[in-house]
């Protein structure tokens, strides 16, 4: 049956085309910061260069660094080379976009700024004809939200001609009071349908897909319920620390940096019933009910249903040395911001009633990735009941965020053979083979909706204060009770154990979506062809095992191959006496899987470590499909245990 008619185009409304948007004069207040030098002017010059801005527009900075707008002009042209996303850059585009670009000096406490800003903008409103149309722009910290619009409605420029929108930058809020306080104060001097809260992530190409997906197609809707879906899983990990952001990471944490504006936006977008249409209240109103439907936590279900980390120092993948948070600039060397967090959570309605929904982000860990995992309910076991086979795992829709861009549904696949046994296999679209289009920041989409009037992509006052809502009693069980183990994972770790034991003690597990430049790094897989590696990437399981735990047991039947990612371990024989010590790369347990033979040896991890693990059955199909790396491993294995050849 074919999907019903809901999307005329993405965003939101059937305003959205190739047209230019329209005329305006756009404000950024922080001009000289950060994220307009990084974000906002590539994004911009996007919009230039694919004919979405039109000539009646044009740019005024205002900020508090002394520049005018030469010197404006010539800082954007030295910062657009370093951070500009187009394939090839184009000197007379850029040439052009940067000749509308103006800038005037300002303390945004000062009267007299607002008053010299007024008469800058009303001469370029002119010069450009942009039809009294003006887009404010808060690339600020939040603290100056307040000042700032008072002091526009106190100078009288706060309305126009035409229209007036004004885009406030995240965080919004430090938690659910304060984000009550600040809609309380903004809504003195903006509507609310002039107010556009960004969250970049709904910038992103592949989270908006999020919505065609499952509004575009008709196969999965049927699917998208507690009776076919086991639990949902949602990560987000950064190879990045807080770099020279520990001021303000130090008042923010994971929990209020990403998890309550991102990742919420995700799991609205993945959870929330169809819209009616895709005008911007209908998603909205759709995305307000499914996060009010998700069931907040107790003080004691914080305990059992969230843990956070710390990263310690470490090594980054290239194998540089690298800081922990509490020695990071600007941060407290007894900090206990938690860096890392994992929660579970549960939507209390018909459709995810009792399923659960995990998530977790942090920085410093060992791979930068953002997925989506939707895991079915595991199928009968008809085809291995009454052998020895095992029964296979349940399917797998991945949606890769980035930076792989793509969609991926993991399924059984009959190995080929005289047997009945089958294998995991993956079917997958990925964004670069289907389309052309150049890679953008993700602010493209989020300025030109703005610019047509477009709130789809935007928060809405209930959505942020709903939001907040579901993170408030983490916010205050973890404020009440620092933790007491901070730092609990190293830079370039896979994250605090906790975080895997908070999963595993369900009887599940994370699903970490391995790629080849992982594998490439660990010395065994150097050599080894792509569709080795590409069977190996899903086959192998991420497991963490803290200092002094027991990995391997002497005399045990031997169900797993171990790949140090990270740590290190000692081999102890049955008298119990040190034989070697393993790291970072090496492999160990394959020898009873070779030879059918029980563990020869003990291992025991010397520091916390991070392990790829291989199980017995995808090692026997490994090795079968792939002859080379058989001998290749047997040959090692020999080499290393003389006597005991295979
Ligand atoms: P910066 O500190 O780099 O920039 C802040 C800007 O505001 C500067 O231009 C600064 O001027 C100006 N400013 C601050 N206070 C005043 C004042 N009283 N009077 C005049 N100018 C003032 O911050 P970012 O650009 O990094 O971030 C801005 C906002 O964007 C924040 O809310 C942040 O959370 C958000 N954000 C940033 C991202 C990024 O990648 N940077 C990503 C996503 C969101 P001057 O330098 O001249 O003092
Ligand atoms: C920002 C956070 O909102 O998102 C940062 O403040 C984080 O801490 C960033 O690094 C991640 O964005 P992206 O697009 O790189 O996933």
């Amino acid at each position: 049956m074919p999907a019903p008619m809901l999307l005329k185009a993405l965003p939101g409304s059937s305003k959205y085309t190739d047209c230019p948007a329209e005329p305006c004069l756009m404000v950024i207040f922080g001009a000289s910061g950060d994220l307009t030098k990084r974000l906002l002017m590539p994004a911009l010059f996007n919009l230039h260069c694919d004919n979405l801005l039109g000539e009646n527009f044009a740019i005024l900075g205002i900020a508090m660094d002394n520049l005018d707008s030469n010197a404006f002009q010539e800082h954007m042209s030295a910062d657009i080379r370093k951070f500009n996303t187009r394939k090839s850059f184009d000197e007379g585009a850029w040439n052009r976009f940067v000749s509308k670009l103006h800038y005037t000096q300002g303390n945004f406490g000062d009267q007299a700024a607002y008053q010299r800003l007024g008469e800058k903008m009303k001469a370029l409103g002119s010069q450009y004809n942009t039809q009294g149309n003006v887009l404010f722009y808060m690339a600020t910290p939040p603290s100056v939200f307040d000042l700032v619009s008072s002091n526009l409605d106190r100078a009288g420029i706060k309305t126009s001609s035409g229209w007036v929108r004004i885009i406030f930058e995240k965080p919004f809020g430090h938690d659910l009071h304060s984000a009550i306080e600040l809609n309380r104060l903004l809504l003195k001097y903006w509507k609310e349908e002039q107010i556009y809260r960004i969250d970049h992530y709904l910038g992103k190409e592949t989270v908006q897909n999020l919505l065609a997906f499952r509004f575009a197609n008709g196969i999965f809707e049927p699917l998208w319920n507690k009776d076919r879906i086991d639990h949902i899983q949602f990560s987000v990990t950064e190879t990045v620390g807080v770099e020279n952001r520990g001021k303000y990471y130090e008042t923010s944490g994971v929990l209020r940096d990403m998890i309550q504006n991102h990742m919420f936006q995700m799991l609205a977008y993945l959870c929330m019933e169809p819209p009616s249409s895709f005008k911007p209240d209908a998603i909205r109103n759709q995305k307000a009910e499914v996060l009010d439907a998700v069931r907040i936590m107790t003080p004691e279900t914080v305990k059992t249903h969230s843990l956070r980390g710390q990263y310690g120092p470490g090594k980054r993948s290239d194998g540089t040395a690298a800081a922990g948070y509490r020695q990071e600039l600007d941060v407290s060397t007894t900090s206990s911001t938690e860096t890392f967090a994992a929660i579970k959570l549960f939507i209390d309605n018909w459709r995810w009633e009792g399923v659960p929904i995990y998530l977790r982000s942090g920085k410093s860990l060992w791979k930068r990735g953002t997925e989506i995992v939707v895991q079915f309910k595991q199928a009968p076991e008809i085809l291995t009941r009454g052998t020895n086979a095992s029964p296979g795992e349940p399917n797998r829709l991945i949606f890769h965020i980035q930076p792989d861009q793509g969609i991926e549904l993991r399924v059984q696949a009959k190995t080929p053979g005289p047997a009945l046994a089958t294998q995991k296999v993956n079917m997958r679209f990925d964004y670069a083979d289907s389309f052309e289009a150049s890679r953008g920041t993700g602010y493209e989409v989020l300025l030109y909706s703005c610019m047509i009037g477009d709130a789809t992509l935007f928060s809405r006052t209930d959505l942020v204060e709903t939001a907040w809502r579901i993170a408030q009693p983490m916010l205050d069980a973890w404020a009440a009770e620092p933790a007491q183990d901070f730092p609990n994972y190293p830079v370039g770790g896979w994250g605090p154990k906790a975080a895997y034991d908070l999963i595993e003690n369900d009887g599940r597990r994370w699903v970490e979506v391995i790629g080849r430049n992982v594998l490439n790094k660990i010395p065994l897989f150097q050599k080894c062809s792509e569709v080795f590696l590409h069977n190996l990437a899903i086959n192998l399981r991420p497991d963490i095992y803290s200092q002094g735990d027991l990995i391997i047991r002497h005399g045990e039947i031997g169900k797993e191959m171990f790949i140090i990612s990270r740590g290190s371990v000692e081999v102890l024989n049955e008298a119990g006496k040190v034989m070697a010590t393993l790291a970072d790369g090496a492999f160990f347990g394959e020898l009873s899987l070779l030879n059918s033979i029980p563990r020869t040896a003990t291992i025991r991890a010397l520091t916390p470590c991070d392990v790829f693990i291989l199980d017995k059955a995808d090692f026997d199909r490994v090795l079968k499909l792939h002859p080379d790396f058989a001998e290749n491993l047997k040959e090692m294995a020999n080499k290393r245990y003389p006597g005991r050849e295979s």
